[in-house]
C-alpha cells in the first residue's frame, strides 16, 4: 500500500539555524521558509536527490511541535511521510487492521497542497507516519 518515502520531518528550535546548517554545512539545495498557520509550523524543505528533508519550527504559541520539542531541545526526527495512492482506501485498511489515525480520521490538507492523515505512533513502532496522496 505505501510507496515512496516522500520525506522525513526533523523538529528543530531554530529554523533559521538549521536551514543554514543543512545549506552550508551539509551544501543542500533548501527552500524559503513557507508558514503552514493550519499546522502550526513553518517549513524549509531541503532537496535530496532521492527524498526530501523537511525541517519543521514551531509557529504560534499552540504548535503541535511544542511539546516534543521541549522534549527534544536540540531538535530530533518527528516523521516519516509514505506516499500513497488513495488516502482513504490506506486509511480504511490501516483502521481495519486496528490501527489509529490521529484526530477525526479526515484528511487535511498538507504541506505541498495535498491530503495527509497521521498515524498514532504508538502503533507504528514508535514512529509517527505521514500519509501523503500523490
Ligand atoms: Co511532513
Amino acid at each position: 500500500m505505501i510507496g515512496r518515502l516522500n520525506h522525513v520531518a526533523i523538529a528543530v528550535p531554530d529554523l533559521e539555524a538549521a536551514t543554514a546548517l543543512y545549506r552550508d554545512t551539509l551544501g543542500a539545495t533548501v527552500s524559503r521558509a513557507v508558514d503552514q498557520p493550519d499546522h502550526g509550523v513553518t517549513t524549509v524543505f531541503i532537496e535530496l536527490p532521492n527524498t526530501k528533508i523537511e525541517l519543521l519550527g514551531a509557529l504560534g504559541d499552540a504548535s503541535p511541535i511544542a511539546a516534543f520539542l521541549a522534549k527534544n531541545p536540540v531538535g530530533g526526527m518527528h516523521h516519516v511521510c509514505y506516499e500513497v495512492d488513495d488516502i482513504l482506501a490506506a486509511r480504511d485498511q490501516i483502521v481495519a487492521q486496528g490501527a489509529r489515525v490521529i484526530g477525526d480520521g479526515e484528511p487535511r490538507v498538507g504541506a505541498h497542497d495535498k491530503p495527509v492523515l497521521f498515524l498514532h505512533p504508538k502503533d507504528f513502532c514508535g514512529t509517527l507516519i505521514e500519509l501523503e496522496q500523490v
